[in-house]
């Protein structure tokens, strides 16, 4: 089972991969979600983040000031480019990976952002009714890809609902968080507010009223949240209580046939302790994927 010629996974089959071709493509659909794709992983102008950090070498007076270097920084600091582009295709590490400026519009990377993709030609194949959600979206690329896919195929009848504290990640209250002190105080720029996302939902032309915001702690906005169903469940609130509220909220909300994403599983004990023992507590017995080093998911099947 692998991949067809048009680079999308076998029917069905998670390899990885999908959407990712070398060939040229005609289909506007296909285009557009590329286009999309590149644009929240922020790969378009990816040379102006090499720039700064040129420029912040000047400043720091590690080196003198280039012209040319500025003008034609992917060749003229060709390893540092490289490595930079490296980095981000499997997004943002904070804390590790120094020197990441983190402009981008989603920190998941290509790997994560194309199994959203799956997932979702996977709902839209299988007719899995139900909405699309995101908990914790910092500045909201993931979620304006899910918008983007849904109006490129034409769908009209499923939400995107986007859920925030948008002023960072809760302090740690829980024993199993102790320690991971996440925090606007402490990581501001994991605290991206309402108005900045409703922006680059709009800059998108993606706002409409079938994006939905539920502005709030997740322990506070999810138990009650209006929604029925849900076809595509994606979690990326980093902490142990984030994840366990998360899971206790919607889970039952999610579909037979839906997916469960998690985004912190690999990196972040906190996270896939909540995830295991959510799992053990209500005997989920479908397996686990890997995405990327730290991405994974599983497909409800009842
Ligand atoms: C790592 S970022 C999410 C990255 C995002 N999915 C993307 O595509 O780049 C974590 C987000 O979770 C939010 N968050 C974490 N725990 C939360 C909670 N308990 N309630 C509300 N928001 C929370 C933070 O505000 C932050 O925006």
């Amino acid at each position: 089972m692998g991949q067809s010629s048009d680079g999308r996974a076998a029917e069905g089959v998670y390899n990885g991969k999908i959407g990712v071709s070398s060939t040229m493509h005609s289909d506007p659909a296909w285009l557009y979600l590329d286009l999309l794709k590149k644009s929240v992983l922020g790969e378009l102008y990816s040379e102006n983040e090499v720039r700064i950090l040129y420029l912040k070498s000047c400043l720091a007076g590690q080196e003198s000031f280039d012209q040319g270097v500025f003008l034609d920084v992917r060749r003229k600091r060709g390893a540092l480019y490289e490595e930079y582009m490296r980095l981000r295709e499997t997004g943002i590490n904070y804390g590790r990976t120094i020197g990441n400026l983190g402009f981008q519009h989603t920190m998941i990377g290509r790997r994560r952002l194309e199994n959203i993709e799956f997932c979702l030609s996977e709902v839209l194949a299988k007719n899995v009714p139900g909405d699309c959600m995101e908990c914790g979206v910092w500045r909201g690329g993931a979620v304006i890809f899910m918008r983007g896919y849904l109006a490129a195929h034409g769908i009209e009848d499923r939400i995107v609902w986007v859920a925030d504290s948008f002023q960072g990640v809760p302090k740690p209250s829980q024993e199993e968080d102790a320690g991971l002190d996440l925090s606007a105080e402490r990581y501001p720029m994991l605290a991206i507010d309402l108005e900045t996302v409703r922006d680059l939902f709009q800059r998108y032309g993606l706002l409409d009223d079938r994006v939905r915001f539920l502005a709030g702690w997740f322990k506070d906005t999810l138990p009650t949240a209006p929604i029925e169903k849900l076809a595509l469940l994606r979690l990326d609130g980093d902490l142990f209580e984030s994840t366990r509220d998360a899971l206790e909220a919607l889970y039952d909300r999610v579909s037979p046939g839906g997916f469960i994403l998690i985004d912190d599983y690999g990196c972040l004990p906190q996270c896939r302790l909540a995830v295991t023992a959510f799992r053990e507590r209500r005997a989920i017995a479908e397996p686990i994927q890997e995405v990327d080093w730290t991405g994974a998911f599983w497909r409800k099947q009842r």
